[in-house]
């Protein structure tokens, strides 16, 4: 992960970096720092914690200069510390990093060997004294050349050196990298959203090329040091103010704002007037889409789970469902026909992009599903249908998870309409339920305080269980991983007719599990488990919707009710009282709900 900034300027340098920084803190925010030139030395000030920690360093030791780099840390090799921190330096050279050097350990050997002395755990630490012995016999484009050749992995590196008063060199393996344009300032960022603020003129280095950024121009060149000519792309000037309001996290905002992000979308997709599905320029026809593979990690991940089941329910089409870590190194079966969709809220998630790019390298149709339509994933893929959310900043992803589904929803009508597998009077049903969705998210709400006083007993526990079936499982396994990331409590989520061939061994007396029973096909069959871990001393939370009908169990715990929709649309409405429970057990302990510990936004490293 980390974050990284560069300017190069006829001003100081040091209040833009810090300001890029609080940008590029969702990609970690374990240590920061920053290095400027001045008078031809390099001078740094870093520290553990977040960019606040760091501005209040730098108040107390100021840096001058005209030259500077910046970074956010999500820590990799070493501990989170103000020695591990970046930039990393010797007296020639100053480097930031994002990624992983994988074969670090090999070239500290050799450098030990040439008599370089070590201060960090660091794999960035390696890149700095392999540049500074190659100074010594190499001019400074040979000497880049060099190394790049010799690091093994991952990354993107912002430099700067001693004696260059004006230059940055970036250069980018895997790891995302934007070049900005100013008045007489040129920027290096991390992401576009990072240089925002100071300009809209950007260009994006592909894999393995490198740029020379001074403050009158900047020059590209590929892996054979060859130069190159980049488009220079105009972005909306506007920048999206996006703050917190009265609430008090990003995530309670986030959560709040759903029926509005779910309203925007479907009016984004769907054309009320006819019932159509706006998604034009799908570069594919029907006939040539034999299969789908559904790629992402985490909370993507389990959108399209979930998307599996509606696919089965309402296509005929082959549909299989991977998490990008695996996918990426496994020896797939790459078949011309399938179309391979690429889930990804920040679209800059390390894993997913390098399977989305092992699929365009096997020239296969790309899809992705992104809520940052600037992203490298977004941009590397052949066809792209955004989420439209707006900004997610809280870690635990809440609205993006809501919109992606619902996005790979309505690409399942569209699809299955294409291929007649869906009639006309069932997809007209579906498209009617959509337009009821935002208004019963708002009223699933509302189930809000019973949710903050249910969340009592998920504070202390050894663990819990989440237990669904069919559309439900999903969403068993997203409310499990919600707890996990921001209450620290340990959760898994299960499918609930599962529990007897192992996982029941673990339910002992009073231990909360979550039973998601929404009155759908499965309901009866999820009632009957919920029995039998009922029958074995767990303090059952049931999560279902709605009815007149009674529920044939006893001793129920609690029970929350959301809205009424069609069955297909439930896992929408019971994902909200899930997204509560974690938060409201997370602010019981007094965790940092928006930042949760030992995660980031984007996860930049695989
Ligand atoms: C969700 O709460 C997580 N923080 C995480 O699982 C996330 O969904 C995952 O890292 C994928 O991120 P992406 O959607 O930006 O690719």
């Amino acid at each position: 992960m980390c974050g990284i900034v560069g300017i190069t300027s006829n001003k100081q340098v040091t209040s833009s970096i810090i300001n890029s920084l609080r940008k590029l803190e969702y990609r970690g925010y374990d240590s920061a720092g920053i290095a400027t030139l001045n008078n031809g030395f390099i001078n740094e000030v870093k520290c553990e914690g977040r960019v606040n920690a760091l501005e209040k360093n730098l108040a107390k030791n100021k840096l001058q200069g005209n030259v500077g780099i910046g970074h956010v840390r999500w820590a990799t090799h070493g501990i989170p510390s103000t020695i591990n921190a970046h930039p990393h330096s010797s007296e020639k050279v100053s480097v930031v990093h994002n990624g992983i050097i994988e074969n670090s350990t090999i070239l500290k050997k050799y450098l030990i060997k040439k008599g370089h002395k070590f201060k960090s755990q660091t794999d960035t630490e390696v890149i700095v004294h392999l540049i500074t012995e190659y100074l010594k016999k190499d001019d400074l484009k040979k000497t880049i050349l060099k190394i790049l050749k010799k690091l093994h992995g991952s990354f993107a590196l912002g430099i700067i050196f001693k004696d260059e008063p004006d230059l940055i060199v970036g250069a980018r393996r895997g790891s995302p990298l934007a070049v900005g344009y100013g008045p007489n300032e040129n920027y290096l960022g991390s992401d576009s959203y990072a240089l925002k603020s100071m300009t809209n003129k950007i260009s994006y280095l592909n894999d393995g090329e490198f740029c020379v950024i001074k403050k009158d121009g900047v020059e590209f060149f590929d892996v054979k040091g060859l130069k190159i000519n980049k488009k220079i792309l105009e972005l909306s000037s506007n920048e999206q103010t996006y703050d917190k309001g009265d609430y008090k996290h990003y995530m309670a905002k986030e959560i709040e704002e759903q029926p509005t992000t779910i309203k925007n979308c479907i009016n984004e997709y769907i054309d009320k007037i006819n019932s159509s599905i706006n998604i034009f320029n799908f570069p594919w026809k029907s006939s040539e889409i034999s299969s789908i593979t559904l790629i992402g990690c985490g909370t993507a991940y389990h959108s399209c789970l979930m998307a599996k089941y509606w696919f089965e329910q309402l296509t005929s089409i082959n549909i299989s469902v991977d998490i990008a870590s695996e996918f990426r190194y496994r020896n797939n079966r790459f078949n011309k026909e399938t179309l391979y969709v690429f889930v990804s809220q920040s679209g800059e998630t390390a894993d997913t992009f390098a399977a989305l790019d092992l699929c365009n390298k096997n020239k296969m149709k790309t899809c992705s599903v992104v809520n940052v339509v600037e992203s490298s994933i977004a941009r590397e893929s052949k066809f792209v249908l955004p989420i439209h959310c707006g900004p997610e900043i809280g870690v635990a992803s809440t609205k993006a998870f809501l919109g992606q589904m619902l996005v790979l929803y309505i690409l399942c009508l569209k699809i299955g309409k294409m291929r007649n597998d869906i009639n006309k009077k069932v997809y007209f049903t579906k498209i009617k339920s959509l337009f009821d969705l935002s208004k019963m998210l708002k009223k699933s709400l509302e189930t809000e305080s019973r949710i903050e006083t249910i969340c009592s007993s998920f504070v202390d526990i050894k663990g819990s269980m989440f237990l669904g079936r069919g559309y439900s499982f999903p969403i068993a396994l997203e409310g499990a991983l919600k707890l996990k990331e921001l209450a620290y409590v340990h959760a898994e989520g299960y499918p609930a007719g599962e529990m007897k061939h192992g996982p029941l061994a673990l339910i002992e007396e009073g231990m909360p599990v979550v039973v998601l029973a929404p009155r759908d096909q499965y309901y009866k069959k999820t009632i009957s488990n919920m029995q039998e871990v009922i029958a074995r001393g767990a303090k059952v939370l049931l999560i279902t919707n709605k009815s007149k009908d009674e529920i044939y169990s006893e001793n129920i715990w609690e029970k929350i009710e959301v809205e009424n929709i069609s069955d297909d649309l439930l896992p929408f409405l019971i994902t909200v009282p899930l997204q509560k429970l974690a938060y409201y057990s997370a602010l019981k302990k007094g965790y940092d709900i928006d930042k949760p510990r030992n995660l980031a936004k984007s996860v930049t490293v695989e």
